[in-house]
């Protein structure tokens, strides 16, 4: 099929308008597909900027409200795009929180709201397109997992487990869906330059950037290029997989 043939793919992006998620937008609009930006209304001053970032796109990227901890609100988006844009084809699932402390230190609130948000929000989000897709024969779907999923992070009890269970749903999810056309992997970013990093002590920050073999922090574009080469039409016998893009931090076989 010539390109100009190919469907328009409707692609979500679950913290649309975050470091990584914002780049994770334009990589798939320009790789021809119609991105809806989905991420909380109540960050008003992000959603203003992210409208301005992506001003360039036309209507190929837009912004649609949603909490992804909150199960119907995650079904009203989806429908809500459906009667505007058509049907989920890819759904990538990059929203993800930190709430750090050691465990002895972290308390219930801690741990939940980032289960909410970084487990939960697959579920939730998966749950509403899959039926979807195994119907029409075809999707996408790509979760953001971390390197510290697989490796544990002092102080990241919470994340760690989340982000390990990311994966964990994603395999068990790929082999329900890999006889219809979906396919379900991971993508495991390492440290990247995003303001969740930021946010990490300058010290700790020093240590971790020093213990990268590639010798720099990763930059939004070098994960949303794994995302969109996963999300891509072509990319149909891979799936259940986990890819890491992490600078040689961690590696495995
Ligand atoms: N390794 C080993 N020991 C450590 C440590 C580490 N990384 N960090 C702290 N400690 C030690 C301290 O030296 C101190 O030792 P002493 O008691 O002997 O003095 C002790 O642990 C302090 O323990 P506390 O429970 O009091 O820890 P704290 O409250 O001072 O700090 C923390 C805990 C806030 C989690 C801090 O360690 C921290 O911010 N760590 C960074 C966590 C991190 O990397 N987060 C990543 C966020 S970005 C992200 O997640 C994106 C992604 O996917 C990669």
């Amino acid at each position: 099929m010539s390109r100009s043939a190919l469907p328009t793919r409707v692609a979500l992006v679950t913290g649309g308008i975050g470091g990584i998620g914002t780049e994770i937008c334009r990589q798939l609009a320009r790789a021809g597909r119609q991105v809806i930006a989905l991420d909380l209304a109540s960050r008003e001053e992000r959603v203003a900027a992210f409208r301005d970032e992506v001003a360039g796109f036309g209507g190929a990227i837009v912004f649609e409200p949603i909490d992804v901890s909150d199960f119907d609100s995650c079904r009203q988006a989806v429908e809500r795009i459906g009667q505007r844009h058509g049907s989920v084809d890819i759904l990538i699932n990059a929203a993800g929180i930190t709430r750090d402390a050691s465990l002895r230190k972290m308390t219930p609130q801690q741990w939940h709201e980032l289960m909410r948000v970084n487990l939960d929000g697959v579920f939730n989000m998966c749950r509403h397109v899959v039926e979807g897709m195994t119907a029409r024969g075809f999707g996408r779907i790509v979760n953001i997992s971390s390197v510290n999923g697989q490796t544990g992070q002092f102080g990241q009890t919470n994340y760690s487990a989340a982000k390990a269970g990311v994966h964990g749903f994603s395999m068990a999810l790929a082999r329900e869906t890999a006889r219809k056309g979906v396919t379900v992997n991971t993508v495991s970013p390492g440290y990247c330059d995003t303001p969740m990093v930021a946010a990490v002590p300058v010290d700790i920050r020093a240590q971790i950037i020093a213990g990268i073999p590639v010798g720099r922090l990763g930059a939004p574009a070098d994960i949303a290029r794994a995302v969109a080469f996963l999300a891509a039409d072509d990319a149909g016998y891979i799936t259940g997989a986990n890819l890491p893009v992490n600078g040689g931090y961690f590696m495995s076989f």
